[in-house]
């Protein structure tokens, strides 16, 4: 009695820091203890469940803990910060899996003792194997599609949605049926359990082969938000509090995101869902702009420009990720600091390919927090600012989201051309990730300086350095 208490208050306590944790992963500065909050939150729920149902020994949850902790120390450290996404979609993938495989279990063992399901253990059963399944499967096509495993372009097929629709009704009938609600032909509910976790897992492939690999930072967000609710729907079936409510908070932290990056982007989720955005972009880019001129600078002349303004703003964006020029940026930006420029810089919410992708980035490099300005923050000042020094973004500069018929047409952008003068750090005139062109190349207050931003980025940094 006393020691059930002890676990229910270890659920409460641990529900609690996850809030807290969530709280703190709102800002940069504060996103480390936020992590940490989390990890210890998990730690304690995880060791409240093990005593509990004396599924392990002390010796086995230790040792349980130093594998878990080794293999994800050992990722943590390994993994490049440009492959943090599929890293995040595979986790996912196994969360969804897990939970499935708790339901299934609680399935196996209620027919196994002869017993029926109630209606609410049925219903939370079917539930949490039929998104666990989905979440599985997708998150590894999503993991697949990131890594070049798979192609990161849209697959589609005739009647695709029709496809999926059907599947979707054969899943709800067969649900039903496992629910125990009716029987299907004298077939056994575990036969009946076995095609419908094998349809699950289909359509989980099936939903996200149609989606362009650049958009898979939404879906592996939109996925992570599927696993919570799995892990959530598994608590149910366990009765464990500590599972349903960690599970309904991912699963809102999940969707919240994913709704703020398609804002970011101006896109609908159905449009991120079913448009097939890849093709189209890939489209677009046949119409490139090759008869307009843009005019280029070498790093000697971008330092001149550099070192003789009053007040310079770096935009970063993927390409900075992937050339790895944070820590030459942040001399570069020393550099001119010492010599009294002001020096800030604009992080749009979608620059790079995940979520805080440039804070990370920048944070690496120990660019100070209060130099780092959101889009609404930062907007009206690049009217006032000497130079805008672009490093390897596109789409989130581009002016092209000011017309209605573009593809981005309403996507918020970092006004950059209001700037007196823009610097373009990039290797060629090549889109990015909408894969439509950028008038900002070819104005006349713009420079491009081309060339792998790292390489660059060590040129600029030797130059300024002798201006
Ligand atoms: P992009 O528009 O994708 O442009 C990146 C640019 O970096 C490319 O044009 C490329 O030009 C350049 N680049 C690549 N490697 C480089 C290197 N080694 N050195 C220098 N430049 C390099 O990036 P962005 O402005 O950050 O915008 C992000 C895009 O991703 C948006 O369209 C956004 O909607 C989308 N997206 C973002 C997210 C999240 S959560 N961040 C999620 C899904 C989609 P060159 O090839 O000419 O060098």
């Amino acid at each position: 009695m006393y020691f059930s208490l002890w676990v229910e208050l270890s659920y409460l306590f641990s529900s609690v820091l996850f809030v807290f944790g969530l709280k703190k992963l709102q800002s940069p500065d504060t996103a480390r203890t936020g992590n940490r909050l989390a990890a210890l939150a998990m730690l304690i729920a995880i060791v409240a469940t093990l005593i509990d149902n004396e599924i392990l020994g002390w010796i086995g949850i230790a040792g349980g803990m130093v594998l878990g902790s080794l293999i994800g120390g050992i990722l943590a450290r390994t993994v490049k910060m440009t492959d943090m996404p599929q890293l995040v979609g595979a986790f996912n993938g196994f969360g969804g899996g897990a939970s499935a495989l708790v339901a299934s279990a609680e399935l196996v063992r209620v027919q196994g003792i002869g017993d029926t399901l109630t209606l609410s253990s049925g219903l939370t059963i079917t539930l949490s194997c039929l998104i666990g399944m989905v979440t599985f499967s997708g998150s590894f096509v999503a993991f697949g599609k990131l890594q070049g495993i798979v192609t990161g372009s849209p697959i589609t097929f005739p009647f695709q949605k029709t496809f999926n629709g059907f599947l979707f009704l054969v899943l709800l009938i067969l649900g039903i049926s496992v629910m125990g609600i009716f029987n299907i032909g004298g077939i056994s509910s575990l036969a009946i359990f076995s095609i419908f976790s094998a349809i699950a897992l289909l359509l989980g492939i099936l939903l996200v082969i149609p989606i362009g690999g650049a958009d898979m930072p939404v879906v592996i967000s939109l996925l992570n938000s599927y696993s919570g609710l799995a892990a959530s729907a598994a608590g149910f079936v366990i009765a464990n509090n500590a599972l349903i409510i960690s599970g309904a908070l991912v699963g809102a932290a999940g969707l919240i995101l994913t709704m703020i990056m398609c804002k970011a982007m101006n896109r609908s989720l159905a449009n991120v869902a079913f448009g097939a955005f890849g093709a189209e972009g890939a489209a677009a880019t046949q119409n490139g702009s090759s008869d307009k001129i843009a005019r280029s600078v070498d790093p000697e002349g971008a330092a001149m420009i550099l070192a003789y303004a009053q007040s310079v703003i770096v935009v970063p964006g993927y390409g900075l990720a992937v050339a790895q020029a944070q820590h030459d940026l942040r001399k570069v930006m020393d550099n001119l600091e010492e010599r009294g420029v002001d020096v800030k810089y604009a992080v749009h919410p979608v620059a790079g390919r995940m979520p805080g992708h440039m804070n990370v980035l920048l944070a690496e490099a120990d660019v100070s927090y209060e130099k780092l300005f959101d889009l609404d923050e930062i907007n009206d000042d690049f009217e006032r600012t000497d130079v805008v020094l672009v490093v390897g973004a596109n789409d989130v500069v581009n002016p092209e989201a000011h017309n209605p018929q573009s593809v981005i047409a309403g996507m918020p952008i970092l006004d950059v051309d209001r700037a007196k003068s823009v610097i373009i750090m990039k290797r060629s005139l090549s889109p990015g990730f909408a894969g439509i062109d950028n008038p900002l190349f070819y104005m006349d207050h713009s420079m491009m300086l081309f060339g792998d931003a790292k390489e660059s980025m060590v040129e600029l940094a030797k130059e300024v350095r002798e201006a």
